[in-house]
């Protein structure tokens, strides 16, 4: 009877824990997402000149993502402006004039950001 008490009392323990990991990694993830999201269209502004699949003022973060991806470049280096432009030097100045945001974001906001960009490459 003893025996039966502590395998329930562990099998319990262990579903529980279970459960906990997997919501952890759920809210995780979604954090990710969503903040990457809500910074590039709310405090970023940048869905005023970037649109995911079309060149507005600035280039689609399709041809960003694939641009990035393929030269092996770092979106959160160009948004410290640490690196020089690859996918529209001839524009720079217009982008440049949103340095004075993103510098005033930290790493994980701009990391978010990065991902954000990176989830359109296909
Ligand atoms: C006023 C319009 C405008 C806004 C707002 C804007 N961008 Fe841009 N962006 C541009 C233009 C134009 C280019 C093309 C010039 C270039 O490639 O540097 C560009 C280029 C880029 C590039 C490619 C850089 C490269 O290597 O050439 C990235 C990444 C980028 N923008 C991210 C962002 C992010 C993130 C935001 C929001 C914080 C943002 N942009 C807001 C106009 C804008």
């Amino acid at each position: 009877m003893k025996k039966l008490f502590l395998i329930i009392t562990i099998l319990l323990l262990v579903s529980c824990q279970n459960k906990q990991e997997k919501k952890e990694n759920s809210v995780h993830e979604t954090a990710v997402t969503v903040s990457g999201q809500e910074l590039f269209e709310g405090e970023g502004n940048c869905i005023a000149c970037h649109k995911p699949d079309q060149k507005i003022i600035g280039p689609s973060l399709q041809d960003i993502a694939k641009i990035y991806k393929t030269q092996k470049g770092s979106i959160v280096a160009f948004l410290k402006e640490e690196s020089d432009p690859i996918v529209d030097p001839s524009q720079y100045d217009i982008m440049k004039t949103n340095f004075a945001i993103t510098k005033s974001m930290n790493d994980d906001q701009l990391k978010a950001l990065e991902g954000y960009i990176y989830s359109f490459s296909k």
